[in-house]
């Protein structure tokens, strides 16, 4: 069995995480801050997450709002330190490889304001490929190509603020696939977009970023379809813990014929799933506030720290 440098089984497991944990101290006030009293409690949005992901596998993420999976992933992209646990990507230690971590990942977000919204396609990545010490040839090639491959060749020296909400998703998904990673964390990769453009983006991610280039995908979502269609196994994701995990059909199965993966996450979690957007509303175990955001019911949800 070979090991790599960071310690990791080569071959074996993109992503690894023991008993990872993370807590939120709640804010203190000033009071607090004068006499030097410790944060009481706060919300732990990750709680003692053990996972093991197989290189090449396509693993879905599925929970309501607020339920940690955004969480989950900055831990592993190194964006933010675990509280408790361990965690490797591509046998890189999270915390003490952070820079070989994110050597070896793609991340993709819905947040558009990320990009140069004057510049055109094309500026855009070629700014983010420098950052990733691309020579300015080097990265015209790797930028042309791209491109590409997310079908926006056409639109590349058109400014990014005409682009749509789907073009805007593709250029996300070219700027993590910059470095070549070998793993790639989506967060919400359709969620502002339309039925159509949400299900072109889904065969895009199936056809060219699985079968054609073979990468690890990390996915989280909101959608069940989205979760059924792409997903080679799943975690149900609810309260910063694992309900449940396997592939959507052996989940399916386990609640016997007919059973629908609502079903499923009714059955593990006790909530009845809810769509983001839909007529429902906020997701289970929580409130909308006046500007129709989603806030969690009862305050900072679990506590810790004795409190
Ligand atoms: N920096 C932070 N400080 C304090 N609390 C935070 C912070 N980041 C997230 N939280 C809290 O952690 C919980 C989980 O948030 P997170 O964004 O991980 O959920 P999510 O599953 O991605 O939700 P969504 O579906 O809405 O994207 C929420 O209660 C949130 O308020
Ligand atoms: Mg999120």
């Amino acid at each position: 069995m070979r090991r790599s440098s960071g310690g990791g089984i080569i071959g074996e497991a993109a992503i690894e995480t023991c008993k990872l944990t993370k807590t939120f101290a709640s804010p203190r006030g000033l009071p607090d801050l004068l006499r030097r009293r410790p944060s009481a409690g706060g919300v732990t949005p990750v709680d003692g997450v053990d996972l093991l992901i197989r290189k090449g596998e396509v693993f879905g993420i599925l929970g309501p709002n607020g339920a940690g999976k955004t969480t989950l992933i900055k831990i592993l992209c190194t964006l933010i330190l675990p509280t408790a646990g361990r965690a490797k990507v591509n046998g890189y230690d999270v915390e003490r490889e952070s820079g070989r971590v994110r050597e070896s990942i793609g991340l993709v977000t819905t947040d558009e304001r990320s990009f140069y919204w004057r510049l055109t396609g094309r500026e855009n990545l070629e700014f983010f490929a420098s950052l990733h010490n691309f020579y300015s040839d080097e990265a015209r090639d790797v930028v042309d190509d791209l491109l590409g491959v997310v079908d926006l060749k056409y639109a590349a020296d058109e400014r990014f603020l005409t682009y749509s909400a789907g073009m805007k998703q593709r250029m996300a998904i070219a700027r993590g696939l910059l470095n070549d990673p070998a793993v790639l964390f989506m967060d919400e990769p359709t969620r502002s977009l339309d039925p159509g453009a949400a299900q072109g983006l889904r065969d895009f991610i199936k056809g060219e970023i699985v079968r054609e280039r073979g990468k690890t995908i990390f996915i989280s979502t909101h959608n069940l379809e989205e979760a059924e269609e792409l997903c080679d196994r799943m975690a149900i994701f609810d309260d910063g813990r694992i309900k449940v995990i396997g592939s959507p059909a052996d989940l399916k199965a386990s609640l016997g014929d007919g059973s629908k993966l609502s079903d499923v996450f009714l059955h593990y979690t006790g909530k009845k799933f809810e769509e983001r957007g839909g007529a429902g509303g906020a997701a289970p175990g929580f409130r909308q506030d006046r500007r129709g955001f989603p806030h969690r019911v009862g305050g900072l949800g679990r506590r810790r720290g004795g409190v």
